[in-house]
């Protein structure tokens, strides 16, 4: 019997195209021993309605909280836009996460030393850059009740998102960020919007009090739209941001541009620990989405997605050894010159997505 179970969900768009990059890096992996992964795959997104019209089967979250860890690609696309807003593609995202309760998203942002020069930012800016977005995942304006479009008797609309956090959820996505800062440079920026917004007050209150846990990690409140201009001012400042759910997305798109490209940036989102077992529930995603403007073409970058099932051996399995190898193999390639469109520079050898893939795993073999 295999010893850890992953279940794939490639899901839409250039979300098919890079897991099938991963799923050769795991069959090697496998038949190499250095690792004994039993696989299964599921549908999300547009895939899974245009078969069972619906985002998601309930067979398939049932079969994502069984597994060890997911491996999910991207869902979205116009095809899917006028589906009904529950069975959007979207929507099975968001139930996953939900449901395996996985709160503490890690979007790391690394610019590789290759790609100093790809990145929008002057390359002094971002030579050398590795922070880290800490966000909230299963709270905040995402989920909160009401959420709703009513008709109104004088014939207008009014639609109503709730922003909603309490203690607990602010208290445990702080103490990953700075359990987490505690292992890098030491320092922990906490975005939020205590100047307008309620959430903020109380966000902002109950991080200060986590951080007198961790007199040794230095501490820093910014606001968040401030956090954004800080981004592009002078990103080497940061070390771990701790955010909400909403801020951290648009936050995390912003640094994947330090780095080259929004197809470089991998993500992790963790459970808490099994009080019995200690084991976590995961999840692991590239930060980008389905790309349907690229879609079919096999032009996109499957960094991201390899990165992040990088992170899976670390942070699911230990597999610490492995995980260096495969992001030094992803620096390997890039070195070399290699580059999918996304980050293509002058003068570079512009590959697809399956060229990306092998070198990659052609470093891995070498
Ligand atoms: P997107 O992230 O799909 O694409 C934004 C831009 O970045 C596009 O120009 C795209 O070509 C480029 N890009 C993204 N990933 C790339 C890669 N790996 N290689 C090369 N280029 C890449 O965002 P969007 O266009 O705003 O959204 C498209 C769909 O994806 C929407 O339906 C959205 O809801 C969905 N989405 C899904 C996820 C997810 O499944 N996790 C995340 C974000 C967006
Ligand atoms: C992301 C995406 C998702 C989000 C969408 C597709 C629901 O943008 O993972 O960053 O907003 O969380
Ligand atoms: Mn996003």
């Amino acid at each position: 019997m295999a010893t850890h179970t992953l279940f794939l969900i490639p899901g839409d768009g250039i979300g098919t195209e890079i897991m099938a990059e991963v799923e050769k890096i795991i069959a090697w992996t496998n038949s190499e021993g250095l690792t004994d992964f039993a696989t299964d795959q599921g549908l999300a997104g547009g895939a899974a309605y245009d078969r069972h019209q619906v985002a998601i089967t309930e067979e398939d979250v049932a079969k994502a909280k069984a597994a060890d860890a997911v491996i999910f690609g991207a869902v979205g696309g116009p095809k899917w836009d006028d589906v009904p807003y529950e069975h959007r593609p979207e929507a099975a995202l968001l139930r996953l996460r939900k449901e395996l309760s996985v709160f503490a998203n890690l979007r790391p942002a690394i610019c590789y030393p290759a790609l100093a020069g790809a990145s929008a930012l002057k390359r002094e800016l971002v030579e050398g850059l590795d922070i880290l977005i800490v966000r909230e995942l299963t709270g905040g304006v995402y989920f909160g009740e009401p959420k709703e479009i009513v008709d109104l008797p004088n014939g207008q609309k009014r639609a109503v998102d709730t922003q909603v956090y309490e203690t607990y959820e602010i208290d445990r996505i702080a103490r990953v960020a700075f359990d987490l800062a505690r292992t890098r440079k030491g320092l922990v920026h906490s975005a939020d919007k205590k100047n307008v917004m309620k959430s903020g007050v109380l966000w902002d209150e109950v991080v200060r009090s986590v951080a007198k846990d961790y007199p040794d990690v230095q501490f820093q409140h910014i606001l968040a739209d401030n956090a954004a201009m800080q981004l592009v001012r002078n990103p080497k400042q940061f070390d771990v941001m701790v955010t909400d759910n909403l801020f951290g997305d648009i936050l995390s798109d912003a640094a994947a541009m330090l780095t080259g490209s929004l197809g470089m940036l991998p993500s992790a989102s963790l459970g808490a620990p099994d009080p019995a077992t200690g084991k976590r529930k995961a999840f692991y995603e590239p930060v980008h989405g389905s790309a349907p403007d690229i879609a079919g073409k096999g032009v996109a970058n499957p960094i991201a997605m390899i990165a992040s099932f990088a992170m899976a051996l670390r942070y699911s399995f230990g597999m610490t050894e492995l995980a260096g190898k495969v992001e030094a193999a992803i620096a390997g390639v890039l070195g070399d010159g290699l580059r999918t469109a996304d980050i293509g520079e002058d003068n570079r050898r512009t590959v697809g997505t399956q060229e990306m893939g092998a070198a990659i795993l052609g470093k891995l073999r070498a």
